[in-house]
């Protein structure tokens, strides 16, 4: 799916983020598996990551990211007619932790509902909200993306446990006066998803004694295949919606690809000629976060004074499906129309 925005101008009025407290080194995970600080950052750029408490699930991340995301935007959490949390790690598969969240706000005339989209979850929910304000049917947006993938994965698995973390991200979408998103380009290729996968839990594998004991409720993941299919999505989706956009990529101000290998995020820059102080790399400090990715990021170069009103800011996400998605924004100050 690829589309250039006209018309209703739509932007994002507020952005918050939330990780949790706890800080996991790679010295630390070199006590727990077969691994060492210098293979984690070599072969991923990754030297810490957030691991939410035993009793911290996506909710407890999402509420303190959205309540910071409406402060900002300076608006009441009952005018927020639709909230989309994209995420694989809901508290529960239901209730939604999206309609969990929306009680929690107070957003009681609220849509609510959860987007599994792998680590590509964000960039679909935004384009999802941004259809549903085009089209007249919402007012206000909550989008969240975060994920606690540190629930789903297997601690003994060198392969996949040195690369995720806990994070959550939420932004406020609303209509603007100008500027606000240029275009999006969404895609998925099922026949990759075996790559990335849950296997256990769901209607194909239901968990049972067996499921559990095969370890089928643990992220499997072919890291080599991923890391192709990554290196190639990056390029070709920032590439086809800059084409649609009718933009250069020398337009483009701040860069925002979905934080999983540095290794990915270095190949995808100079692929598409993106200079380094444009790229935005937290991936150092957060891990891979899965839909939590992207608006981490994003609050990480807020902070940084790089979201200055009027940059055009580039965001690719990719993952579980095998899915990917970009979305090209002219940054606005936060006001709504
Ligand atoms: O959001 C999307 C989610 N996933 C990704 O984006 C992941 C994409 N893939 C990657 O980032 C990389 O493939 C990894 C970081 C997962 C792995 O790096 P790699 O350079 O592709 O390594 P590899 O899987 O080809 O493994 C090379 C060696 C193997 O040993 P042998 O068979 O050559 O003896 C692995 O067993 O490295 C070994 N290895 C490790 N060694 C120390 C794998 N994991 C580790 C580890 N510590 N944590």
């Amino acid at each position: 799916m690829i589309g250039r925005v006209d018309g209703t101008r739509i932007s994002i009025t507020g952005l918050g983020s939330y990780a949790p407290e706890r800080v996991l080194t790679n010295h630390e995970l070199a006590q727990m598996v077969d691994t060492s600080h210098e293979w984690i950052v070599e072969r991923t750029g990754i030297r810490e990551r957030r691991i939410a408490r035993p009793d911290e699930a996506m909710t407890d991340l999402a509420l303190p990211a959205a309540r910071q995301a409406l402060e900002q935007a300076q608006v009441d959490p009952a005018s927020v007619d639709l909230v989309i949390v994209a995420t694989v790690t809901p508290d529960t598969m239901f209730p939604t932790t999206s309609a969990l969240l929306a009680d929690a706000l107070g957003a009681s005339d609220a849509a609510a509902y959860d987007l599994l989209a792998g680590c590509t979850g964000f960039m679909y929910a935004v384009a999802q909200a941004y259809g549903m304000l085009a089209g007249g049917l919402s007012r206000r947006a909550l989008v969240v993306g975060g994920d606690v993938l540190s629930k789903i994965i297997n601690w003994r698995d060198r392969r996949t446990c040195v690369l995720f973390g806990d994070g959550a991200g939420a932004v406020v979408l609303d209509r603007v006066d100008g500027g606000g998103f240029v275009g999006f380009e969404l895609g998925a290729d099922g026949a990759g998803g075996i790559h990335l996968s849950l296997p256990g839990g769901g209607s194909r594998t239901p968990t049972t004694a067996e499921t559990i004991e095969q370890e089928k409720h643990f992220v499997q993941m072919n890291g080599p295949e991923v890391f192709r299919f990554a290196t190639r999505v990056l390029v070709s989706s920032a590439e086809k919606l800059l084409a649609e956009c009718g933009r250069s990529i020398d337009e483009v101000d701040v860069y925002v690809p979905h934080q999983a290998n540095v290794r990915i995020i270095d190949h995808a820059a100079r692929k598409l000629g993106v200079p380094e102080e444009k790229v935005v790399i937290n991936v150092d400090r957060y891990g891979n976060t899965s839909s939590g990715s992207i608006p981490l990021a994003l609050a990480d170069a807020a902070a940084d004074g790089r979201l200055r009103p009027g940059a055009l800011v580039l965001m690719t996400g990719m993952g579980a499906g095998l899915t990917w998605g970009s979305s090209l924004i002219e940054w606005t100050d936060g006001v709504a129309a």
